[in-house]
């Protein structure tokens, strides 16, 4: 990995100034991209960890300050066995290759969601890799395992009101968001779902009240740095009002 410059970033057709803060993926068709090309299920996801690799080393190299990836939600447990088991072993393998180099690259990795309900070697390996980066100060790599939105927005609902009717005193938004799993991030600015489905299956629900959604047709593991590029020079076009008025 290595910085890109202003410069590069304006010959590929982004401003660097206005790159999003924070950019959520629901990485979505590997399994209709493994129908397509012949192969089992499991070949699809593989192609997608690799996919997974470009896209974060662009967002660290771009210069990006968080990114938060969708990889197993708390409805893909009615998977059949042998699947799970295939994600298991690939996030296990993920988390245990490329530490080197994401630690290197000064990537701070954190996962958000249930990660109790996981087999012990993928606690572990996620672990690992938590501790080892938590120092770092670059790119603010989110794993969403295990993750829904609204467990996420009913586990940060029944921690306030526990700290209300400790205090007496009725939380504020802000104390809710205190409760988030993001709640040392930005929002997200650009949400992107690959694969053609247009709908967010229980991602950020809270936090991306004002993200710019972007839907694209590619599966993901056909989601190259030049589609990301192309998602994030969409976002930059976008006129972004807030409620406001331009
Ligand atoms: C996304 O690909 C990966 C996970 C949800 C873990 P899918 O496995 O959902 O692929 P499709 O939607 O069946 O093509
Ligand atoms: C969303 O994809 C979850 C992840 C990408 C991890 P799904 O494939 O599970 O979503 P649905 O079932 O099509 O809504
Ligand atoms: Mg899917």
């Amino acid at each position: 990995m290595a910085k890109l410059t202003a410069q590069q970033l304006h010959e590929l057709g982004l401003n660097p100034k206005a790159l999003p803060r924070h950019v959520a993926i629901i990485m979505d068709g590997n399994g209709r991209w493994a129908r397509k090309n012949g192969a089992l299920r499991s070949f699809g996801h593989r192609a997608g960890v690799d996919r997974l690799r470009e896209i974060i080393r662009f967002s660290s190299d771009s210069g990006i300050e968080a990114l938060t990836l969708y990889a197993f939600s708390t409805e893909n447990w009615k998977r059949p066995d042998s699947e799970l088991a295939v994600l298991f072993n690939l996030l296990v393998e993920y988390f245990t290759k490329e530490i080197d180099e994401l630690d290197e690259n000064n990537v701070r990795i954190r996962a958000i969601g249930e990660m109790a309900a996981f087999p012990e070697r993928v606690r572990t390996a996620v672990g690992n890799a938590e501790s080892r980066t938590q120092h770092n100060g670059g790119l603010k790599l989110n794993i969403a395992l295990n993750y829904g939105a609204r467990m996420e927005i009913v586990r940060a609902a029944r921690r306030v009101s526990a700290n209300a009717i400790e205090s007496g005193k009725l939380p504020t938004q802000q104390d809710f968001e205190n409760e988030l799993y993001t709640h040392d991030l930005p929002e997200p600015d650009l949400l992107i779902r690959t694969s053609g489905e247009m709908r967010l299956s229980n991602f950020l629900l809270y936090q991306a009240a004002y993200a710019e959604l972007y839907f694209i047709e590619v599966l993901w593991p056909d989601f190259t740095q030049t589609e990301y590029v192309k998602a994030i020079a969409e976002y930059q076009r976008r006129n972004r009002r807030f409620g406001g008025l331009e």
